[in-house]
């Protein structure tokens, strides 16, 4: 069968599957190809046991998988046959050089713009994926038209807003796709081309299109705007703490106001994911580098009070626990950064277990997708860690439970059977306010919720 448009997409990963997967479901008449360095992941995609986790992705995967929709290791023979190629390689946190720490390390993005220049062989559309600061696309579009005579270029930024859990629902219904091009001829032609692929299933008053430089800074700043205001009720979360106030009283009433909106109000022990932090430091080494100090330092302080509330969130456990954790046992309830995926990426959990087996706690880690990650993750960490997946089995014998991630499972356990079977007096950290603190009081527990008063027995 002849295809209407060969796209290729470079990058396997959280976003790079679950979008291309949807393209693929979506447009039948498109031939879709996923490549990645890593041969063992495309097997994986190719296979029952999908790499990531995500609800609803493995039904589009079934339909579409060896209809239009295939994973490949042959990056260079899918270069010479797309025509438009998706890049969505990872951008993580520079850890060398100027920028460490800070800036986005951009050699993933670079190698695969010149393997995209040596290899092809006619004119593509580029379309960069993943995340990348300001003025990326244009550094690109010199590398790539640096080449060949005849073979052109167009760049195109079209960042992806999905969230993890969540992906197959963002992609099928976007609050909107956003493509930014060059003003030329041909940055607006490639820019209508992409606007029609997206045309298939998402309404045109959705579609966005901007300049290149708006488009790949409405990405760092939408995470900025949703992190901030995380940081921001969990900063009123420790004052809530002090006082009689209850967090989730004040966000309500504060979510009322249509001006600001329910959404992102949730206390926590702090947010995780891939993204939020690197895209804040990023905004942060911009605005340093154009020496606009006052303006990183106050997004920078969406990070802090970020590793704040984790920190504050172990000292409120040693406290309460009478000063030591020496010995006591922990088990965590959740490893993922967040419901509904098995992606551990900065996750707070982590950093509660380093702080927990630093005090010589012995931790036991429970998660229903997380726990291989987990795994992974806690190699370094140098102390007693277990991992059960059975939450009940996981809490037995226990000094005390943190909830670390909102898993629906959490909510409706047999809290009555938790409790007898841990050392008493047995205590209870919600770090996410999925439980019923009053009900788990009076079947004994010690609680302390994330911004409301305690409830303790002595
Ligand atoms: C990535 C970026 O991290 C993020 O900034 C952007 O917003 C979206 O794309 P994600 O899909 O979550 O996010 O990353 P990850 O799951 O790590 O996937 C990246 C994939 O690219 C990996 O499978 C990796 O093996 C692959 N890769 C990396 C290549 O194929 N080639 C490379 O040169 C580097
Ligand atoms: C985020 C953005 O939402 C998405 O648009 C972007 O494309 C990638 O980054 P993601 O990291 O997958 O998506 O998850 P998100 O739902 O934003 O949650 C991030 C973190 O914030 C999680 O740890 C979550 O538990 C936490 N969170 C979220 C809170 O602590 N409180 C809230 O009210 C909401």
């Amino acid at each position: 069968m002849k295809f209407e448009k060969e796209i290729l997409c470079i990058g396997a990963g959280y976003v790079g599957g679950p979008t291309m997967a949807m393209i693929a479901y979506k447009c039948p008449q498109y031939r879709v190809n996923v490549v990645d360095i890593l041969p063992e992941k495309i097997d994986q995609w190719n296979s029952d046991d999908l790499p990531i986790y995500e609800p609803g992705l493995d039904e589009i995967i079934k339909k579409a998988r060896g209809r239009n929709l295939f994973f490949d290791t042959d990056i260079e023979a899918g270069i010479k046959a797309a025509d438009i190629i998706f890049v969505s390689v990872n951008t993580p946190t520079k850890t060398y050089g100027v920028g460490a720490g800070m800036a986005a390390d951009l050699q993933y993005w670079e190698k695969t713009a010149r393997q995209i220049l040596d290899c092809a062989e006619s004119s593509k559309i580029i379309v960069e994926k993943s995340t990348l600061p300001v003025k990326t696309a244009q550094a690109m579009e010199r590398i790539l038209n640096s080449g060949k005579n005849g073979v052109q270029f167009e760049v195109l930024s079209n960042p992806e807003f999905l969230a993890e859990g969540t992906a197959i629902a963002d992609l099928e219904d976007p609050d909107r796709v956003l493509i930014g091009s060059q003003q030329t001829e041909s940055g607006l032609r490639a820019r209508d081309t992409l606007v029609n692929i997206y045309a298939n299933w998402v309404a045109a008053d959705r579609i966005v299109t901007s300049n290149i430089w708006s488009s790949e800074l409405s990405k760092l700043v939408a995470n900025a705007f949703l992190a901030q205001r995380i940081s921001s009720i969990n900063a009123i979360s420790s004052l809530c703490e002090k006082t009689e106030a209850d967090v989730s009283e004040v966000a309500r009433v504060v979510g009322m106001d249509t001006r600001i909106g329910p959404k992102f109000l949730n206390a926590s022990v702090g947010f995780g994911g891939s993204c939020f932090k690197k895209d804040i430091l990023n905004l942060v080494y911009l605005c340093r580098h154009y020496g606009l100090e006052q303006e990183a330092d106050y997004w920078e302080g969406v990070v802090s009070i970020n590793e704040h509330q984790k920190e504050r969130f172990v000292l409120n456990m040693l406290t309460a626990m009478f000063n030591t954790l020496a010995g006591k046992k922990v088990c965590l309830f959740g490893f993922a950064f967040k419901a509904n995926t098995g992606d551990t990426r900065e996750t707070p959990a982590l950093t509660i277990a380093g702080r927990l087996v630093a005090e010589n706690a012995q931790v036991v880690i429970s998660d229903p997708k997380a726990l291989d990650n987990a795994r992974q993750d806690t190699k370094e960490l140098k102390g007693d860690i277990q991992f059960i997946e059975d939450p009940y089995s996981a809490a037995q014998g226990c000094h005390a439970v943190a909830i670390m991630t909102e898993w629906e499972l959490y909510r409706t356990l047999d809290y009555k059977k938790i409790f007898d079977s841990m050392q008493q007096p047995a205590f209870i950290f919600d770090g996410r306010n999925i439980v019923d603190h009053d009900k788990l009081f009076k079947l004994g527990f010690n609680v302390f919720p994330i911004g409301k008063p305690k409830k303790v027995h002595f």
